[in-house]
Parts: C-alpha cells; sequence; structure tokens
C-alpha cells in the first residue's frame, strides 16, 4: 500500500505541520507500507521527498521548513543549508499523487486543514485520513464550528464577529466583558491570538488577527480550565469514541496557551487524564463526540473545551487534523487509553482505506 504524508503548505502552521509528519513518518511501518513523503513549500510548490524524516523537529527552538530547489528540501532558518530530507529534483506539483493509494494530509490550518486539499482528492479519487471538504472547511472556521454546535445543544461562550474590518462596538464590548481574546477566524496554534484586557489595546489586537485571516472573531475569556478530548471514528461503523481527557494548565507567568507555551517552552503542565468529576468527564466526552457528529467529521479530532469552576462545560473549538508530534495532546490522549502511537496510525490509515 502506497501512502503519501504531505505536510508543510501554505499555512501559518507550516512548520508544527512538518513537526507532526515527521512523528508520523517515524511510526509508519515500512514493512506494511511504502511512504512517500511530500512536502509542499510555503509558496505552495510540491516537493517529493526522500527519508525518514527525522529532521523535521523544532531544534533549538527553531521550526522546519519546507523550502524549493534541489539540495535539502528541509531547513531551519538559521542554517539555510541545511542537512534534512533530500528533494527529487525538481518539483513535483499533485503528479506527485500519481500511484498512490491513500493521503494522509498532515497539514494544520489553511491550505490542508480546511477542505482544500480534501477536494483535491476528492477530484482525483484518492482515499485519505480525515474529515471531507464540509467537514473541514466548518471546524476551521471559529464562527462556523460555534454556530454548528450550538445548533446541536453544545454550549459555547459568548463572541462577536468582525467582518470586513470592523472593530467591536459599545454594545459588544458590554456584553462580552473583559478580557476578552481576539483571535482569526481560520486560524492555529494561537498563531495572531491575544489575550485583551483593556479596551485600550483591543485594536492592536484586531491588526493581529488579521494578519492571519480578514476575519476575526473576539470572545469571551472563559474562567476555567482548559480540557482538550481526542474522537476517533469508529473501527466498527459505530459511534465516534472519546478519549481520556487531558488538561492543560498553563503555569505562572505566561497569560494563556500560547504558541510558545504550545510548542517551545516548558510553561505548561498536563494531567492526563485530567482529574474531573466522573460526570464532568462524561459530559465533556459526550459533547466531543457530538460535535465530531455535528460537523459531519472523519477519522479523527481533538475538541477543546473550557470547564468553569462550577463545572459547566464549554466548547472552544475543534481540530480535524490535531498536532500529531510524539509529545502532542491527541497521541497522549489516545495512549492514556492503550492506543499507542504507531498502532493509532496505523488505525487511521486502515480506517481511511476501508
Ligand atoms: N492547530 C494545532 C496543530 C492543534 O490544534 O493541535
Ligand atoms: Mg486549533
Amino acid at each position: 500500500t502506497r501512502v503519501a504524508v504531505v505536510f508543510g503548505g501554505r499555512s501559518t502552521e507550516h512548520g508544527i505541520s512538518c513537526v507532526s509528519a515527521g512523528s508520523i513518518l517515524a511510526a509508519l511501518d515500512s514493512d506494511q507500507f511504502e511512504v512517500v513523503p511530500i512536502g509542499i513549500t510555503r509558496a505552495g510548490q510540491w516537493m517529493l521527498a526522500s527519508g525518514d524524516g527525522d529532521k523535521l523537529a523544532i531544534d533549538d527552538r527553531r521550526l522546519p521548513e519546507i523550502t524549493a530547489g534541489t539540495g535539502a528540501a528541509v531547513v531551519l532558518p538559521a542554517d539555510p543549508t541545511g542537512n534534512g530530507l533530500m528533494v527529487l529534483d525538481a518539483p513535483d506539483g499533485p503528479r506527485a499523487l500519481a500511484g498512490v493509494d491513500l493521503v494522509f494530509p498532515v497539514l494544520h490550518g489553511t491550505y490542508g486543514e480546511d477542505g482544500t486539499i480534501q477536494g483535491l482528492l476528492e477530484m482525483a479519487d484518492i482515499p485519505y485520513v480525515g474529515s471531507n471538504v464540509f467537514a473541514s472547511a466548518a471546524a476551521m472556521d471559529k464562527e462556523f464550528t460555534k454556530k454548528l454546535c450550538a445548533a446541536e445543544g453544545i454550549p459555547v461562550g459568548p463572541y462577536a464577529v468582525l467582518r470586513n474590518g470592523t472593530t467591536l462596538g459599545e454594545a459588544d464590548k458590554e456584553r462580552l466583558g473583559l478580557p476578552v481574546f481576539v483571535k482569526p477566524a481560520r486560524g492555529g496554534s494561537s498563531y495572531g491570538v491575544s489575550k485583551v484586557s483593556d479596551w485600550a489595546d483591543l485594536d492592536a489586537a484586531i491588526e493581529a488577527a488579521r494578519q492571519v485571516d480578514p476575519k476575526v472573531l473576539v470572545e469571551a475569556a472563559v474562567v476555567g480550565r482548559e480540557i482538550e478530548c481526542g474522537v476517533l471514528e469508529s473501527d466498527a461503523g459505530g459511534a465516534p469514541e472519546a478519549s481520556p481527557l487531558a488538561e492543560v494548565r498553563v503555569l505562572p507567568g505566561r497569560d494563556f496557551y500560547d504558541f510558545e507555551a504550545k510548542y517551545l517552552d516548558e510553561s505548561c503542565e498536563y494531567d492526563l487524564p485530567a482529574r474531573l468529576p466522573e460526570e464532568v468527564t462524561r459530559q465533556v466526552q459526550e459533547y466531543a463526540c457530538r460535535a465530531f457528529t455535528a460537523l459531519d467529521c472523519a477519522g479523527l479530532a481533538r475538541v477543546d473545551f473550557f470547564v468553569t469552576d462550577d463545572n459547566q462545560v464549554y466548547l472552544n473549538e475543534l481540530n480535524t487534523m490535531p498536532g500529531f508530534t510524539s509529545t502532542s495532546m491527541f497521541p497522549r490522549m489516545w495512549a492514556t487509553a492503550g492506543l499507542e502511537y504507531p498502532k493509532l496510525v496505523d488505525r487511521l490509515i486502515r480506517n481511511a482505506l476501508s
């Protein structure tokens, strides 16, 4: 079985995608699968790569990057000579998919987690891991995620949507209160996200979010704990399955679970499983599966929640291709349930092929 692992891409989350792919490439059983690694540059050029992906890692706070040209395809920004995966000569374009039985689109964010590559693969009739065009697009956009989930009775916190260069009106300021989180509607890994505790800082935060997406969300900060749940499509054609929960605790000194905390420092602690009352755990898992179904997801998703001190549960967002590095929460939550990383990858591929 030929499996193409596609990574990098035009998203702000290019580097994280490379790191996720590095872990997946390392876990794929080469006796079972013929693996075709395909890196996409930030400009959208497709590069066939060889090598086992061990250079696709964060090194001294630098993220890997796919660059076009012969020689090294993966370079670290401060090391332009690179010594990463070797590309085969020339940019290859989607032709690289010829003869592939399945694609694992390990792409986070726009141009990959948003239905775009899923559409390309549907057109070419190539099976792929994960959600279809609609679910990917709906989950990528935090406005529509909230709307669709709220329509299914899943609580979401108060928010406002800013389109076409508008700012937040006085009525919305009053309704949301401080602090608020300002986010690009279609972003990830906290790129472009700010916490605003003084309205004087709002416009700068909106501007930062607009660098990622012209549509911006302003969300009331939910005071509470940050809880994540992994969901997998059933192996047996039944209801989706929820993982044990994880709690992310940002240590004092860091304002929120931002990019640095996610990937670069040791400023977070994780509880696996999260220490929550049994009935709250079940509620979160039920909402996670309901959200997965509400958006028509397939394969996998990580659904993120806030749980307040009085155990009210609010959905934050849903990721159809969650971070997949060996230390990412999605694989760690499933490992807690006894599904180790290589088995998880194997299950996703087999489900997508069946
Ligand atoms: N968007 C990042 C990769 C995540 O949700 O894990
Ligand atoms: Mg996300």
